[in-house]
Formats: structure tokens, sequence, C-alpha cells
């Protein structure tokens, strides 16, 4: 037991917690629903915020992985899926994940260039990158035999995605004309009170 470990532990476990709220923030994007009040935007700011710090989170993850000696992890197992000895196939999930994951951020961020159609074929890796990451943290987990906090957590997660996943398949996304604004709205045109300047 080693500050290390509790490290990986406790980032593996957010990470997990905000890929779960990354991905419904996602559908909820899609579907352009945001709660009374709020605009659009900040639903899609938060999707985009979410992934990031989710990369963040798992920069740290894997660099505890690394660097603690009591399993032989290298840089290599955490983008390789499967080649290393440590429990290849549970930490091999997890690099899977972590591959899926950077695609669709790299993708996302390139949106522009790529083109809308070939975006969206990736982002549905989406649903797949999430039950792979719940994969590795089961098969990973210290605690998961003895049915510790991170089953508790990892089940909440299920059932958020679970939620999200079902509003997607029965929910239609609203109408763009009448969802709430996008942005503020800024005037492109001053008019001059009394028309002098006309
Ligand atoms: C910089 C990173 C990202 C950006 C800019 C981004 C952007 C978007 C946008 C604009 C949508 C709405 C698409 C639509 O209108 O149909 C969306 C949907 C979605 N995003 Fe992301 N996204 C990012 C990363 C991620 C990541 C890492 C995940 C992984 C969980 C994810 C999961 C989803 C999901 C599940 C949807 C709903 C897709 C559907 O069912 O049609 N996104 N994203
Ligand atoms: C999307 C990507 C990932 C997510 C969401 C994630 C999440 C998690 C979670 C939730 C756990 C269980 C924590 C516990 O109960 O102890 C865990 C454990 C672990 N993860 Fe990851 N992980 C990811 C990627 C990776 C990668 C790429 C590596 C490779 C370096 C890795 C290495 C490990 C190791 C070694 C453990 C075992 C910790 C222990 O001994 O308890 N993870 N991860």
């Amino acid at each position: 037991m080693n500050a290390l470990w509790y490290l990986m532990r406790g980032t593996g476990a957010v990470s997990l917690v905000l890929l779960t709220m990354t991905l419904a923030l996602g559908v909820a994007n899609h579907g352009r629903w945001a709660p009374r009040n709020t605009p659009r935007f900040v639903v899609d700011h938060l999707h985009r915020t979410a992934s990031l710090l989710v990369v963040a989170l798992l920069a740290v993850h894997i660099t505890t992985a690394v660097l603690d000696r009591h399993v032989a992890i290298d840089l290599a197992d955490a983008v390789i899926p499967f080649a290393g000895h440590y429990r290849p196939l549970w930490v091999g999930l997890g690099a899977l994940s972590l591959d899926l994951l950077l695609a669709l951020i790299v993708t996302s961020l390139l949106r522009a260039r790529i083109g809308l159609r070939q975006w969206k074929a990736v982002h549905w890796l989406a649903y797949a990158c999430w039950p792979v990451a719940v994969a590795h943290g089961l098969g990973n987990g210290t605690d998961v035999p003895h049915g510790g906090w991170m089953l508790w957590l990892t089940g909440a997660c299920a059932v958020t995605v679970a939620a999200a996943v079902w509003a997607r398949l029965t929910r239609a996304p609203r109408p763009a004309a009448t969802s709430a604004p996008t942005a503020p709205v800024v005037p492109t045109t001053i008019h001059a009170p009394t028309g002098a300047l006309r």
C-alpha cells in the first residue's frame, strides 16, 4: 500500500465518473436537451470540458501505474492493448478504452477538417469506449471481489448510462428552432436612433 497506489485508484474512479458524465452530456447535446433556464451551449461546453478532464485524470492514472513498482506496467502497455505482461486482459481493456477516447477527442477537435459524416461515424465509438472502461475497472479493481465502494460507484455510473441510452433511443431531439438559445445574441448592426445617418 503506498501513495501512488491510492492515487492510481482514486484517479481511476474519478476518470470513470467523468467518462460517464461525458457520455450522458453527449446524449443531452445530441437531443438539444438542457435544464430549464440553461442555454444549450452550456451543455455543449460541459460535454467538451468533461471529455478533456478525463484525459487529464487518465494522464495521472497511467503515470502512477507506470511509476508504481508493485506492478510491471510500462508506457507502451497503456496504449497498445493486450501487449503487456501484467494482467494483459484487464490492463489491455484500459489501453483499448484510452485509444477509443483519444480517437473521439482528436476527431472532435478536427471536426471541421474531417467533415461531419466521418466525425459522427467515429463518435459512435463512445458507446464502446464506456463499457470497455467499465470492464477494465471491474477486472482490475482491488475491492470489487469483496463488493466494496467501487462496485457501488460503478453501479451508479451504469444506471446513469442506461438512462442516457434509454433517452437516446426513445426521445426525439428537440427541433433547433424551439430550443433554448445556443449563445448570447450579439447585435451585428447598430441602428441610429433618429435616422440622421441614413
Ligand atoms: C473535444 C471533445 C468532444 C467534442 C467537441 C464533442 C462534441 C459533441 C457534439 C457536438 C455532439 C452532438 C452531436 C449531435 O448533435 O448529434 C456530441 C455527441 C456525443 N458525444 Fe461528444 N464530443 C467530444 C468528446 C466526446 C467523448 C470523449 C465522448 C465519450 C464518452 C463523447 C460522447 C458523445 C455521445 C455519446 C454523444 C451522443 C451521440 C449520439 O448518440 O448521436 N463525446 N459530442
Ligand atoms: C478510459 C480509460 C480508463 C479508465 C476509465 C480507468 C479506470 C480505472 C478504474 C475505475 C480502476 C479500478 C480502481 C480500483 O477499484 O482499485 C482502474 C484500475 C487500474 N487501472 Fe485503469 N482506467 C483506464 C485506463 C487505464 C490504462 C490505459 C492503464 C494502463 C496503464 C490503467 C491501469 C490500471 C491499473 C494498473 C489498475 C489497478 C489498480 C489497483 O491495483 O487497484 N488504466 N482503472
